[in-house]
């Protein structure tokens, strides 16, 4: 199960990504991010961002201010055009139940990643919790399948394709069960404010879970 999962991964990211990313748009901040985390949360934090190939977050969380950010990723090559040229930068290729941490992270986040990952949640979870200190955070968007438009958009993609549906409630629910406490748990569409909290319309999700 778990080498079948990482091989349609692999596959779907087998063409190389783009050279490199530019600046990142400003809706990442206000149409997403905002709404389960204040930049001033950054000051003096370590992430660790699991998925980070082609991540526009990165420059987002060092531009603001975090003291060191970690970017992770199976595919080393997708880190490429992500790369910062920041000493507080660090690398960390690999399969992200494999990499070795030398020591716990703030704030462990992840963009549209776990979603590909649904039959491994229980050991990605468990290192998710591992990795952070006690109060450290984990902070995650991903799609909202309670959303019909997000199970269309997942079926009209003919790309070898990770996204399993999963309940983000039940999501949510093994991060309790690894000492976590649900701080926002929220479904929206960018750009359309009025579908926050709205299940069935809201495409995507923010998780925001503190290790206790
Ligand atoms: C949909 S992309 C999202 C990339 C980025 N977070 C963004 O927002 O643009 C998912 C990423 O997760 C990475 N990934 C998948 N499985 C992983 C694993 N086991 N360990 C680390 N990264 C993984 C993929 O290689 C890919 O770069």
């Amino acid at each position: 199960m778990t080498d079948r999962q990482i091989d349609i991964i692999v596959r779907r990211y087998a063409s190389p990504p783009a050279t490199s990313l530019g600046e990142p748009p400003k809706a990442l901040v206000r149409d997403y991010l905002a709404k389960a985390f204040d930049l001033r949360e950054l000051k003096g934090q370590t992430i660790l961002e699991i998925g980070a190939g082609c991540s526009h977050y990165g420059r987002i969380f060092l531009d603001n201010g975090c003291e060191r950010y970690i970017a992770n990723d199976l595919i080393p090559e997708r880190l490429a055009p992500s790369r910062i040229d920041d000493p507080r930068y660090q690398e960390l290729p690999g399969d992200f139940l494999k990499i070795d941490l030398p020591k716990p992270v703030d704030i462990v986040f992840a963009n549209l990643t776990m979603m590909f990952l649904v039959p491994l949640f229980p050991a990605f979870i468990a290192k998710i919790a591992k990795a952070l200190r006690p109060g450290g955070l984990f902070i995650g968007m991903e799609t909202n399948y309670w959303c019909p438009l997000s199970v269309l958009r997942r079926f009209a993609d003919l790309k070898p394709n990770p996204a399993r549906l999963f309940s983000p409630h039940r999501y949510a629910e093994l991060y309790i069960r690894n000492g976590f406490v649900i701080e926002r748990l929220v479904p929206f569409t960018a750009r359309y404010g009025w579908t926050t909290g709205n299940w069935l319309l809201g495409t995507n999700f923010w998780l925001r879970a503190k290790k206790r």
